[in-house]
């Protein structure tokens, strides 16, 4: 049976817009300081631009340029930019050291949250309610199992499976 919570225990969504920007943060700043200023990346063809895509956004703002951006990413590596709408967007660097011709982006399907690369499972486990996503984006594992009950919402903001 599903148990309802009172609404002053449910974050509203400044909160959790708030919570997004402090993760991207602390997952942004810390890697910063390795970038190299105006590296570039077309992401993904077809987005809209004449040239079949939009320049990516390091952390700090400044174009990511592919050649720079490939010194610094080695194989595997998954690092986020600003993409699409400014969405937090996952680069990814191919085993033969070339750019995917995708970003991932890492705003969680369920609630917004943005998912962190876990490298050791070698997939994306979102933090707020344990969704997981295979090194492609792809969803593989869906938060809790909440789909026969009465509001994802509150059952997930609880999170521990309440079936
Ligand atoms: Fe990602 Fe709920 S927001 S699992």
């Amino acid at each position: 049976q599903a148990t309802s919570i009172p609404a002053d225990r449910v974050p509203d969504m400044g909160k959790r817009q708030l919570l997004n920007l402090l993760l991207l943060g602390a997952v942004s700043l810390p890697t910063a300081g390795m970038l190299i200023p105006y590296a570039s990346f077309f992401v993904p063809a077809g987005s809209g631009a004449a040239g079949g895509g939009i320049i990516a956004k390091d952390a700090l703002g400044n174009d990511v340029i592919e050649a720079a951006w490939l010194k610094t990413h080695g194989p595997g590596d998954r690092t986020l930019t600003q993409g699409l709408k400014g969405d937090p967007t996952y680069l990814v660097v191919e085993n033969d050291r070339t750019l995917a011709t995708y970003g991932i982006n890492a705003v969680c399907t369920h609630l917004g949250c943005v998912v962190p690369w876990n490298t050791a499972e070698k997939k994306f486990i979102c933090p707020c309610h344990g969704s997981q996503y295979n090194n492609q984006g792809k969803v593989v594992r869906k938060p809790c199992s909440l789909v026969s009950l009465h509001s994802a919402v509150s059952l997930c903001l609880n999170c521990h499976c309440l079936l």
